[in-house]
């Protein structure tokens, strides 16, 4: 038998909330004029930053706000924004075990829906007992009841001061539209992302000490002594059966909801240790508060530093999103340019935190030599923007392309750099005489490196079929030292020689040493297997955000345009991507990697 203190277990917050009212106290009306609560939805984040930062400025001589009560005025000083966040997952995904520790750390109020509707069926509320049977079920409670309970827990002055870290809701559509009907959002949006076989286990093994309300786990997380083992308790809807519904529910909802939060979303592997996962979590929300923060210090719309989520690098205000009609080439003036400058921010932010060996990758076909030969002309284009705009700062910049490596008759070049060092002293560098001053032309070795040579650009340094650029490019990163070496569109794998023994040995040593170059740009379009039409969509990488995945959707207008679907720390694998793009079988993309 459980004990009726099982109702109130798992939240740092839980009271019943007899007086709910179907109607939140924050109508839309009323909401707009409030400022510290309620954040207007938008398209990104830099947007709502300017919303409230627009009604910081508001106030701005005086610092002071008005606090969103609905009641008459009260003016408080102005402290940083709270940070609001939302968490989401599978049932035993770890919502609850990480929010033990966000709430530690960042003090936020804690709203679980499952712990207030057990707390509302302890009490034995009329609420409580409406929701008892759908909970143990394992089926949700009716949408009407849980939104009108969160919305009144969140619009209390604790949450509205400290800011809040919601836990299980959203979770369904039509709960997110409430929300975004309230105009309430959050900053970021988490979902701990953990594989079915494992969620079923941590549910069979959860036990809950009623008294501290602690989650454990019987062979994760035991007790820490036997008088704690002896109270602990199970959850009733924990049972296999009940964990496969709830599970099948979540899967059935969790895309809709991830809709409606599509730009603030971050998924993290929720299938670690918990101490990995909330420092992973803790890094996302130190730096939503030091960007908030900036934000309201600075004024300025435009967030410098975002490290870590999908709208670090998509809200910042001059990101135009990914252009399309990619397959229409050549490329318009327009999309060349627009590549060209997201690859020198991304790598001027790279060389700006102290990153000295870096790699771009870029293969939209108007960039890819390996398609066709021409192409290094556009590569040549956006090696000249790189280089310029570092010798604007007053760097010295070597462009580098490999001459010819063998001898004798193994003598040669890759036919794609063939005539490239020609063009490059050929191209227009500029009125004011860059070429020979602060930009210089060489080779790739170790000798090529001068004193006063700040920075080296290489140009698709590669191997060719009976010759390796590896140590030739290791000598000279070695005479470089700790100079930035960027290469471009490197192509550092070995390949096969006509003999079939060419660059066997030391192969581990090559492939490690090419790995050391971190990107600092990414860019691929994806397609469906076997084909190079239609566009599937793109991964992009901007340092030093995460990898994005998109996809790219036809609009009915017979636009097209691409949307976020997911963020990842490292380049994902196919099965990653496949997984993303939800509802289509495994194995429709083709081997990108
Ligand atoms: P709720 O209480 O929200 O349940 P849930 O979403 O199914 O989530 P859980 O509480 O089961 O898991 P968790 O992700 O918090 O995992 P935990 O940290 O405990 O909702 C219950 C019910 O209420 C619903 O089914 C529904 O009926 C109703 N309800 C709630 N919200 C609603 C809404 N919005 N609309 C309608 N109905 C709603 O961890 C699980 C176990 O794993 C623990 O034993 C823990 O120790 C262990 N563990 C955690 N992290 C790790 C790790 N990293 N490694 C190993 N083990 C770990």
């Amino acid at each position: 038998m459980l004990p009726t203190t099982l109702s109130s277990l798992h939240s740092t917050n839980v009271t019943p909330t007899p007086s709910v009212s179907p109607l939140s106290p924050f109508s839309p009306s009323s909401s707009s004029s409030s400022s510290s609560f309620l954040s207007l939805p938008s398209s990104s984040s830099t947007q709502r930053r300017r919303r409230r930062l627009n009604s910081l400025c508001f106030f701005g001589d005086t610092h002071l706000r008005i606090s969103p009560k609905p009641k008459g005025l009260k003016v408080k000083c102005l402290v940083s924004e709270p940070l609001k966040v939302m968490i989401s997952g599978a049932p035993a995904s770890g919502k609850g075990t990480q929010c033990e520790l966000i709430v530690q750390k960042f003090g936020l109020v804690h709203i679980s829906t499952g712990d207030l509707l057990r707390a509302e069926v302890s009490s034995g509320t009329e609420i409580g007992n409406k929701a008892k049977e759908f909970m143990n079920a394992g089926r949700l409670v009716p949408d009407e009841i849980v939104t009108a309970m969160v919305t009144a827990r969140l619009s209390r002055e604790d949450a509205v001061e400290r800011g809040w870290l919601l836990d299980g809701y959203p979770r369904s559509f039509a709960q997110a539209q409430s929300l975004e009907k309230l105009k309430i959002r959050p900053d970021i949006y988490i979902i701990l992302d953990v594989p079915d076989e494992i969620l079923i286990n941590r549910c069979i093994g959860r036990r809950l000490d009623p008294v501290t309300r602690k989650i454990y786990h019987i062979k994760n997380f035991p007790p820490e002594t036997e008088e704690i083992k002896a109270r602990l308790v199970i959850r009733p809807d924990d049972t296999e059966e009940k964990v496969k519904s709830r599970l099948e529910i979540y899967k059935q909802n969790s895309e809709a909801i991830s809709s409606t939060y599509l730009k603030i979303m971050t998924k993290i592997d929720g299938n670690r240790p918990k101490e990995e996962i909330f420092k992973e979590i803790e890094s996302f929300l130190l730096q939503e508060q030091k960007d908030t923060e900036k934000m309201e210090k600075s004024g300025n719309t435009l967030l410098e530093s975002k490290s870590h989520k999908i709208q670090a690098s998509t809200s910042k205000d001059n990101w135009r999103g990914i252009p399309t009609r990619l397959n229409n080439i050549p490329h318009s003036r327009e999309i060349r340019e627009y590549f060209y400058k997201d690859v020198l921010e991304a790598t001027q932010r790279a060389i700006n935190d102290g990153r000295t060996r870096l790699k771009v990758e870029s293969n939209i076909p108007e960039l890819n030599p390996e398609m066709d030969v021409y192409r290094i002309g556009t590569l040549m284009e956006l090696v000249r923007v790189l280089a310029l705009s570092f010798a604007d700062d007053g760097k010295q910049v070597k462009v580098c392309v490999q001459g010819s490596m063998g001898e004798g008759a193994l003598a040669g070049m890759p036919l794609q750099l063939a005539g490239t060092r020609k063009i490059l002293e050929y191209m227009d560098w500029g009125d004011y005489g860059a070429l020979g001053t602060f930009i210089k032309i060489g080779s790739v070795g170790a000798k090529e490196v001068d004193e006063q040579d700040d920075m080296f650009i290489i140009v698709a340094p590669q191997n060719a079929v009976g010759n390796c650029i590896i140590d030739d490019l290791k000598a000279m990163t070695d005479a470089a030292g700790n100079r930035p070496v960027i290469l471009i569109n490197p192509r550092l794998k070995d390949l096969p020689g006509s003999s079939g023994i060419m660059q066997t040995m030391g192969r581990d040593k090559r492939l490690e040493y090419a790995g050391s170059f971190q990107n600092c740009y990414f860019f691929r379009l994806l397609y469906y297997a076997g084909t190079q039409y239609p566009i599937m969509g793109a991964l992009r990488m901007s340092y030093p955000y995460r990898c994005e995945l998109y996809k790219r959707i036809d609009e009915p207008s017979g636009k097209e345009k691409y949307v976020i679907l997911s963020t990842f720390t490292e380049r994902p694998t196919i099965d990653e991507i496949n997984d993303a793009f939800q509802g289509k079988p495994r194995g429709f993309l083709s081997g990108i990697f």
